[in-house]
């Protein structure tokens, strides 16, 4: 009978071995002549299966809104300063990615997590709330340097305008919306984040599908695929400002003395 050797590597998801190469099984030439788009790739390489077109949508617009933030914040800064001491783009551009974590856009799993968990065991933001502030956690995706409770975060409010209007459910970002609501009668700047935003809305889009069983849900929850959206997306920004500096013919940058204590 035919022997199989055993492989070193397991794919599920492109084959590039036929006439033309295939996501999740939809041959390139389909995805051409449907019309598909980045929401639909990224559904076929990360998910293994096509949603339906809210839900691409929804994910195109989260790659559209966190693509930048100027040049202030970390990632970009990383990158100005990396670009501006020579490196070439993909130096430039990895030197912003590292900066994301949990502070700084890499908080959506975070959030998916905390929030999902308190939703499901039924939690009040208050109990939510100070139960983290009793384990010293910070709330993932609460909180933002230049946000307020009287200035919003227009890609919050974007976002939520979209679902509310789209999605089946957004019961997880009412949730995330009644936790902001009791963090910010404690701070004025602890409004609910671009990152609180995209992984609760992304709870809802996983549950009110209908395309995901809840074990693949809390798989995805727990590998932690939600963070990948703000690497991709702010991808495009640290590209687009290692070509500014290098176009702006941008010197060595270093830092200006009066701007750091110099202390015992
Ligand atoms: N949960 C609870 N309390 C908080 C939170 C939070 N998420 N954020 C700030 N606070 C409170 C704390 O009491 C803090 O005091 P502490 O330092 O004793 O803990 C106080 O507010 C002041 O906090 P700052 O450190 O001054 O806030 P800062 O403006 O530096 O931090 C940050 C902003 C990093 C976003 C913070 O709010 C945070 O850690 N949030 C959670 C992580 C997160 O969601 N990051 C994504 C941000 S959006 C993005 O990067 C695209
Ligand atoms: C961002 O998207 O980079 C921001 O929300 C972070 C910031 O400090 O503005």
């Amino acid at each position: 009978g035919k022997v199989r050797a055993p492989t070193h590597i397991i794919s599920t998801i492109s084959d590039d071995r036929g006439e033309e190469p295939c996501y999740a099984g939809v041959p390139m030439s389909s995805i051409v002549e449907q019309g598909y788009g980045v929401g639909d790739v990224i559904s076929l390489l990360w998910f293994k299966r096509s949603l339906p077109r809210y839900c691409t949508k929804f994910i195109e617009i989260c790659i559209m809104l966190c693509a930048d933030h100027g040049p202030c914040v970390s990632g970009a800064h990383n990158t100005i300063v990396t670009a501006r001491a020579g490196k070439d783009l993909v130096s430039s551009l990895v030197s912003g990615l590292l900066t994301i974590g949990p502070r700084f856009g890499g908080a959506i799993d975070d959030a998916a997590r905390y929030f999902k968990d308190a939703y499901d065991r039924g939690l009040t933001p208050y109990e939510f709330v100070e139960a983290m502030k009793k384990k010293g956690i910070r709330v993932p995706g609460i909180g933002h340097r230049i946000k307020r409770g009287d200035n919003r975060d227009k890609r919050v409010e974007l976002l939520q305008l979209f679902a509310r209007t789209n999605f089946p459910s957004v019961k997880y970002m009412e949730y995330a919306v009644q936790v902001e609501t009791y963090t910010l009668s404690k701070a004025n700047n602890l409004v609910l984040n671009v990152d609180g935003a995209i992984g609760s809305l992304f709870l809802d889009l996983l549950a009110g599908s209908g395309m995901f069983s809840k074990q693949e849900i809390d798989e995805i929850v727990e590998i932690g695929y939600l963070n990948g959206l703000f690497v991709l997306a702010r991808s495009i920004g640290l590209i687009g400002h290692t070509f500014d500096q290098k176009r702006l013919k941008q010197p060595l940058y270093r830092h200006p003395w009066e701007d750091v204590l110099y202390t015992k």
